[in-house]
């Protein structure tokens, strides 16, 4: 099979620039072992540095995290508060490490809806980390790619109004730099974790020449072994972009 490559630069085969991950499985990880949802969760919060860590080595630029979904609002409120609460430990307990590995933090989502002291450690983390020139990690936080969509069309429809924007100016360039992730390429990788097939609304518009992984390793055991060998499966795609190559 031809080996990956962007077809739309004619570059050399190359790895996945930016991997995008929806970490599932948390909950079934910890019920196997008949511990709380939550014991599920921390177990992941682990992963996550381990798999940040091994990015530079993958040659891995950018990676996004599906932490909390505008959806994941309807489970318990145990559950909810306690994930708020690891949230906010984690971004405590985690960003000097960070900017000591120079990797770079940053968050998307809808962050009214949290509370004023994630939203402040939130910020706190992206201005610490603001000057890291490693990997740029993304922490999909309340996030949900039809609200993105929705609160992007609403800023340009406001530009339109005012007669910042002309209707006619509105293409596929325009857009996306209302979305949340204005700033950071698309996925090259969106791997799924804990054997569903599904995308869940993450990342609805950069996705959409993504390729994908859906594997049944639950994200608690997700290491940075089985990180590289999916990594190795991308190596062997041919990524058209609805070109045809010779
Ligand atoms: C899905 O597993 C996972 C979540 C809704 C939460 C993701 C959070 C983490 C991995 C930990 C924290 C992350 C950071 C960045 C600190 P699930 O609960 O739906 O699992 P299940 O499908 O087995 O029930």
């Amino acid at each position: 099979m031809a080996k990956a490559r962007d077809t739309r630069t004619n570059d050399a085969p190359t790895g996945p620039r930016h991997v995008a991950i929806i970490m599932d499985g948390n909950g079934r990880w910890a019920q196997a072992r008949g511990r709380p949802r939550l014991f599920g969760h921390h177990a992941g919060a682990r992963r996550v540095r381990e798999i940040v860590t091994a990015c530079p080595d993958l040659g891995v630029k950018y990676m996004t995290i599906f932490a909390f979904s505008t959806e994941n609002w309807k489970r318990t409120q145990t559950e909810v508060a306690g994930l708020m609460s690891l949230f906010r430990r984690y971004i405590m307990k985690e960003m000097q490490d960070f900017v000591k590995e120079n990797v770079r933090v940053r968050f998307i989502g809808d962050r009214p809806r949290l509370d004023a002291k994630l939203r402040a450690l939130m910020d706190e983390a992206e201005q610490m980390t603001s000057h890291c020139t490693g990997t740029n990690l993304t922490i999909a936080l309340n996030y949900g790619g039809r609200d993105e969509v929705s609160r992007a069309t609403r800023r340009l429809a406001e530009d339109v109004a005012s007669g910042r924007l002309k209707p006619e100016d509105v293409d596929e360039e325009t857009l996306p730099k209302y979305l949340d992730t204005c700033v950071l390429p698309d996925p090259d990788l969106v791997i799924r974790t804990s054997g569903e097939a599904r995308i869940s609304n993450f990342l609805l518009w950069q996705s959409a020449y993504a390729e994908y992984e859906f594997i049944d390793t639950l994200w608690p055991d997700f290491t940075k072994e089985v990180f590289t060998e999916l990594l190795k499966g991308y190596g062997a795609r041919d990524r058209r972009f609805g070109a045809v190559t010779a």
